[in-house]
């Protein structure tokens, strides 16, 4: 097999700062305490960090509303401690890639501030303002997320007309039609890879080119947040021109970017035959029933639409916008088999802080929620030690989730059997697996109902996957080889003995 990208054949690990470690103890993560435990990372075995948002910001989306792209949030450090970051990282031989948000900035941006100020102020045309509509409301039926809902526009008073917020009015979206915005957007991506971050996740990223006659969402689809139906080959076009920028510099910078699609088939134009974004998210399997057949039904429209136009695909399980896979599947064992899926199937996967660990979603009391999306619950903190605080102050920026002591980094180190450790063996296995890294992906149609299973082959390498999305035992007589790993242990190092327990999966030698 020829080399393949890193970015190929990466783990991608997300941090979301606020809530990785607490260095400085005011109950907010930040950068210094990340670099303190990238111990842990490189025990795990990850190949690179995407971090969620640093960049200065006031916060009302939790750094998704950026008002500096270059310089970072007193919350989270300085440009020192990022400098540092990248430099330990990189001397374990793991990457970077910083969270950069192109689709919007936020309302205290100087940009936006600016913009705002008169229509005749040289960067109105840099964000999206229109005049209202003729009976005096909004210009068009587009609808913003959070909160609850509602339109995607406000109006401002001292201006007369409306500004286009695909998610907060804090948040209106930059106008990407204008060439001056693509300028200074370019030049913060510069910016970064100069001080040597290895790229980029980009946030929302199919939501930055838009028809600038800004019609109407069809009536089926008006309930619609618009941020999750935009689909414009004016993207396309950008992301070509971002690709040009990145490829200019050495050493295989990549963005992989935030397409908030619900349809598979939308996520291959991204790539723009390899001119476009390195990698896509393919968010609908996030959302899939843990069915075998609608697994199957996945890996089927990802193999027909991705491999069609050599695309590489994405997979992920969690991240910090929804609740956790653990949370979802309702039980470990499941979340083990997940596990399994995610890091044996052919592309790159992301994993998101704590799922190493098994954590479900904080329940999070009303009077402690924050953030107007209600994602509170997958963003609690990372429980590192068996002992009150976990390694954070009482209280920690938003509470603990479930068992948090016997979920700790701790403890799970502690016990050979645990979720981590699952987690850090599986990465071994891809490392020293090509055919699991990269190799071809062939489903398997001898097995029954509720498993789903596949070979994975390089011309000198090959496994065998097997995952029962049953709660019962099933015989799997067709399937034989040596049990390299189990998700619950039973079996290992011996011949696989033709049944799969309730939700266990396996990984075959031949
Ligand atoms: C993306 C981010 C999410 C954020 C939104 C607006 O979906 O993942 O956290 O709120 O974009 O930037």
């Amino acid at each position: 097999m020829s080399a393949l990208p890193w970015w190929k054949t990466a783990v991608v690990y997300q941090i979301y700062p606020r809530s990785f470690a607490d260095a400085n103890g005011d109950g907010v993560g930040e950068i210094e305490g990340v670099r303190q435990h990238l111990d842990h990372l490189s025990w795990l075995g990850v190949d690179a960090i995407w971090l969620s948002p640093i960049f200065r910001s006031p916060m009302r989306d939790f750094g998704y509303d950026v008002a500096d792209y270059c310089d970072i949030d007193p919350v989270f450090g300085t440009l020192a401690d990022v400098d540092a970051l990248i430099a330990d990282a990189h001397g374990r031989g793991i990457r970077v890639l910083l969270d950069w948000v192109p689709a919007h900035t936020s309302s205290d941006h100087p940009w936006f501030v600016e913009s705002r100020s008169s229509r005749l102020s040289p960067k109105r045309d840099w964000y999206v303002w229109r005049d209202p509509d003729s009976d005096g409301t909004v210009p068009n039926n587009w609808q913003r997320p959070w909160p609850r809902g509602g339109a995607a526009w406000t109006f401002d008073e001292a201006t007369g007309q409306y500004w286009l917020h695909s998610f907060l009015p804090d948040q209106p979206d930059l106008n990407w039609e204008n060439p001056d915005v693509v300028r200074a957007m370019h030049e913060t991506l510069r910016f970064w890879l100069d001080r040597g971050v290895d790229g980029f996740r980009a946030d929302v990223v199919h939501n930055i080119g838009k028809d600038p006659a800004l019609k109407d969402a069809p009536a089926a689809a008006a309930h619609v947040p618009h941020c999750a139906l935009n689909h414009d080959p004016r993207t396309i076009d950008h992301l070509r021109g971002i690709r040009s920028l990145l490829d200019a510099y050495p050493g295989e910078r990549m963005m992989v970017g935030e397409v908030f699609l619900m349809d598979t088939s939308k996520i291959p134009p991204y790539y723009a035959d390899g001119e476009g974004l390195h990698l896509a998210f393919n968010f609908p399997p996030m959302f899939l029933p843990w069915k075998s057949e609608s697994w199957r039904g996945c890996l089927e429209q990802v193999q027909a639409e991705f491999d069609a136009i050599d695309a590489w695909p994405t997979w992920v399980l969690s991240n910090h916008d929804w609740p956790r896979h653990r949370t979802r599947l309702g039980n470990e064992p499941r979340a083990r088999a997940a596990a399994m899926l995610l890091l044996t199937v052919r592309g790159t996967p992301f994993l998101y802080m704590g799922e190493e660990l098994g954590l479900e979603d904080a329940v999070v009391p009303p009077e402690r929620a924050v953030d107007p999306g209600g994602r509170d619950g997958c963003r609690a903190p990372m429980p590192w030690t068996t002992s009150r605080g976990h390694g954070w102050p009482d209280p920690a920026w938003l509470p603990f989730p479930p068992k948090a002591g016997a979920r700790s980094v701790e403890a799970e180190r502690e016990d050979p059997g645990s979720m981590l450790h699952l987690y850090r063996r599986l990465l071994q296995l891809r490392r020293e697996s090509s055919a699991l890294r990269g190799g071809a992906l062939a489903l398997l149609d001898d097995v029954p109902p509720g498993v789903l299973a596949y070979r994975r082959t390089t011309p000198d390498d090959e496994r065998l996957v097997a995952i029962n999305f049953e709660e019962h035992e099933v015989a799997t007589a067709s399937l034989t080889g040596l049990v390299e790993m189990s998700t619950d242990g039973r079996g290992e190092g011996a011949p696989f003995v033709g049944r799969l327990g309730a939700d266990q999966a396996v990984v075959l030698r031949p």
